[in-house]
């Protein structure tokens, strides 16, 4: 890390100033899919800045809709991502993997022949009927549109291949257009980031028309960028990063779920669904989900930082974006644990009360956000 540049970042804090502190700084590409937790890119920016160096590999365990991996692949960094939902290794493989337009063309090609010629698969049905968080899902679509989401969800669970960036694009665009309140949106009226129940006509809408129109526009995005061709994601439980070698890591960056805060796989129930899931999935995922884990003394990142401490190089950093609320201080928290192979560099926190809002109350009423630095031994 580079001790200039971090107290620089926490005397000028550079994401909240001029052309950072647009929500929409940076390339496109990061609106690939909307996501609540989403960091902002202008900090994900400054934070590979600060604590990495070109042809160093950064790594986000948690990497949600792949920000940090992203910022870091573009950057010149070796990005490795992972996350334990097919939401986001699919957004972040999408992001840094290497896709072509022909691919991804052939993938739209295959979803329009398999929906002008199947039935709806009985589980899908069933999956479907089951499912009924604030309204039915059948209510966020026209008929006729709704048939062909059902559709598609059998054809991406039929052809599913999170190693492939390309079906993961295409994937992701899918996720992005399944609800919103703008003409992309294949639901009624909705709400991008969580399905806020519809509101407003039934107007049917082609599924491979939106999504062609919006994988388009990302591969246009991505294709003007240099990013970083070694780049890597995988899927697994932050707990057991078995895929990654001993020491391969240089730097770790990134936002676990707030405790006491959002459950993504709630706030994202729609794009769960669509991923596969059934209701029995939505009743367990507590067990794996850190943010289901509700035991507030964070003890669970013991465990994580064991794994830190496995893949990390020795003396590279931890940086780890928490967050304080009004049911738990995050970062008091974490100083109360001992984690073994780490010592603490530096804690900071920044106060974000009034800025938390993109539209949605429930942001799990974060005031401040918190930074905390280790090193490993
Ligand atoms: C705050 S979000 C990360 C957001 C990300 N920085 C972004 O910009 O989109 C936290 C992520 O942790 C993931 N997660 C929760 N429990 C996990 C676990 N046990 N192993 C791996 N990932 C987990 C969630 O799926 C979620 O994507």
């Amino acid at each position: 890390m580079d001790q200039k540049l971090w107290s620089q970042f926490k005397k000028e804090l550079p994401h909240k100033k001029g052309a950072f502190s647009k929500r929409n700084w940076g390339t496109p590409l990061h609106s690939l899919c909307s996501y609540q937790g989403k960091l902002k890119p202008a900090l994900a920016h400054q934070l590979v800045q600060v604590f990495s160096k070109r042809g160093q590999t950064v790594f986000d365990p948690f990497s949600g809709s792949g920000t940090v991996p992203l910022e870091a692949a573009i950057s010149g960094r070796c990005a490795v991502s992972n996350d334990l939902s097919d939401m986001a290794v699919a957004m972040s493989n999408a992001k840094i993997g290497n896709t072509n337009r022909m691919a991804c063309d052939s993938l739209i090609d295959a979803l329009i022949v398999w929906v002008s010629t199947r039935s709806v698969e009985p589980k899908t049905i069933e999956d479907t009927a089951n499912i009924r968080f604030n309204k039915t899902i059948a209510e966020y679509f026209e008929p006729n549109t709704f048939q062909e989401v059902l559709k598609a969800r059998d054809f991406f669970a039929k052809t599913k291949d999170l190693g492939d960036p390309n079906w993961c694009l295409v994937f992701s665009a899918m996720l992005h257009i399944l609800h919103g309140n703008r003409p992309y949106a294949l639901s009624r009226n909705s709400h991008p980031l969580t399905p806020y129940a519809p509101t407003g006509d039934y107007v049917y809408k082609n599924v491979s028309t939106h999504l062609r129109t919006k994988v388009h526009s990302a591969l246009a995005a991505k294709e003007s960028l240099p990013l970083t061709p070694q780049s890597i994601s995988i899927q697994s439980d932050v707990r057991d990063l078995s895929q990654l070698a001993d020491g391969s890591i240089d730097v770790i960056i990134t936002s676990p779920p707030f405790a006491s805060s959002t459950r993504f796989y709630m706030t994202n129930w729609m794009r769960f669904w669509f991923c596969g899931w059934s209701l029995t999935d939505f009743d367990n995922a507590s067990a794996q989900f850190i943010e289901g884990n509700k035991d507030k003394s964070l003890i669970v990142y013991e465990d994580i930082f064991k794994s830190f401490g496995r893949v990390l190089k020795s003396g590279g950093p931890v940086v780890l974006h928490v967050g304080k609320n009004k049911a738990v201080d995050m970062s008091e928290k974490l100083q109360l644990l001992k984690f073994n192979d780490f010592e603490m560099v530096d804690v900071f926190s920044e106060c974000v009360g009034s800025s938390e809002k993109h539209g949605i109350k429930d942001k799990g009423g974060t005031v401040e956000h918190q930074y905390l630095v280790y090193a490993k031994k």
